[in-house]
């Protein structure tokens, strides 16, 4: 099977045309973005990834964030499961059940902790399992909550088995179990504690022991949202901002943003820097579509690794199949990485197909990197 890379490129046909129209006038603003560009990866390595960096969600996201349930966007059937969970607690007047959110990152499991806590009328207290290294750590957590308070721990999958086996006790029966002294003098002391809701926050909810799921109340997914609802992120941002964004603007973001309002929020930003530099009067799907060109973010929000990895699949191994170690050594990437970063959207969106004898570019794939199968 030989391979031919058709002279269309990925781009939809409309923004094609109107994107080469408008290049040279961009030129400026191109320059002046890049450069953003090379100083943001320094701190943020991927804009089209899925995981935030500390800084980031404690100061953009903060601001933007839905504050009830009402306003947040998407995942229509877990707001339908805790509407049912907040009003019979409140009608108890109990705190909520234990809460287990899992999903790939960036879907709004931290901002759905925020809204439960303020629907309940309660704190939230935010920590991640890579915090809690010593059982001090969470102690001291539990001790400091009021009651029906909520505990929102991240990353639950990697608590370590000390701090996990506290936990136990607390979920279940309210009570701290702590060992003071050590060797044979050691003796354990129970402190009650007040009810709380503790909600746990996962991307691999196959990683957790069974002990600790088992003491879930609720088991949620998050799920990867439509462009619609992206859509509707966007313009609510863009409100926040006091950026004026046309519909088809929001849209042309949304369409780029995998499935994850994140990454929407993030293009959001490096879009509203474009108009900007251009001194555009609003976001329409011709600036959208050529900032984030510049940006390199691909109507279907890939970016150059993605591309990479695809490409690679497609002119070196004739598409597949192909081991995940032959296209590491090809592209120059780490195996894992891969596997654990590029990989998951390309099979979400059905580019790659993983079978047991290696790797596949689908057709889908080649279309959109403008390949053509041909047969010999
Ligand atoms: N910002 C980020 N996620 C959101 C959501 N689900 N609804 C509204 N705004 C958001």
């Amino acid at each position: 099977m030989a391979i031919k890379r058709s002279s269309g490129n990925q781009k939809s046909a409309s923004t094609n045309k109107k994107t080469k129209k408008t290049k040279s006038k961009s030129n400026q603003g191109k320059k002046q973005l890049e450069k953003t560009l090379k100083n943001d990866s320094s701190s943020e390595s991927r804009l089209v990834s899925a995981t935030s960096n500390t800084e980031e969600t404690e100061n953009q996201e903060a601001g933007i964030r839905p504050q009830t349930l009402t306003d947040y966007i998407g995942q229509k059937e877990l707001k339908k499961i805790l509407n049912i969970a907040i009003a019979a607690a409140k009608d108890r007047q109990e705190s909520l059940d234990h809460l287990l959110l899992y999903g790939p990152p960036g879907l709004g499991k931290t901002t759905m902790s925020l809204i439960l806590a303020s629907e309940m009328g309660v704190n939230c207290k935010i920590t991640a399992a890579p915090a809690l290294e010593r059982p001090r750590d969470i102690t001291g957590l539990l001790i400091g909550l009021k009651p029906g308070d909520i505990l929102f721990i991240d990353e639950i999958h990697r608590l370590n088995r000390m701090t996990e086996e506290l936990l136990y006790p607390a979920m279940e029966d309210y009570r701290l179990d702590i060992t003071i002294g050590k060797g044979q003098s050691a003796k354990t002391r129970s402190i009650p504690l007040p009810k709380f809701t503790l909600i746990g926050a996962t991307t691999k909810v196959g990683s957790l022991t069974s002990p600790l799921r088992d003491r879930f109340g609720l088991i949620q997914r998050l799920r990867f949202y439509e462009i619609d609802e992206l859509t509707t992120i966007v313009k609510r941002t863009a409100e926040i901002f006091k950026t004026t964004i046309t519909e088809e603007g929001a849209a042309e973001i949304a369409r780029r943003s995998r499935g994850t309002p994140r990454i929407a929020n993030r293009l959001l930003r490096r879009v509203r820097d474009y108009a900007q530099v251009e001194k555009a009067d609003a976001i329409d799907l011709e600036l959208a579509a050529i900032a984030l060109e510049v940006f390199d973010v691909d109507p279907r929000g890939l970016d150059w690794t993605d591309r990479l990895v695809l490409t690679t699949m497609i002119e070196q191994f004739q598409g597949g199949p192909v081991g995940l170690e032959a296209i590491a050594a090809a592209t120059g990437e780490d195996s894992k990485t891969i596997e654990e970063v590029y990989e998951p959207y390309l099979l979400q969106i059905g580019y790659l197909n993983r079978t047991h004898r290696g790797r596949i570019a689908t057709e889908a794939a080649y279309q959109h990197l403008g390949y053509q199968k041909t047969l010999f």
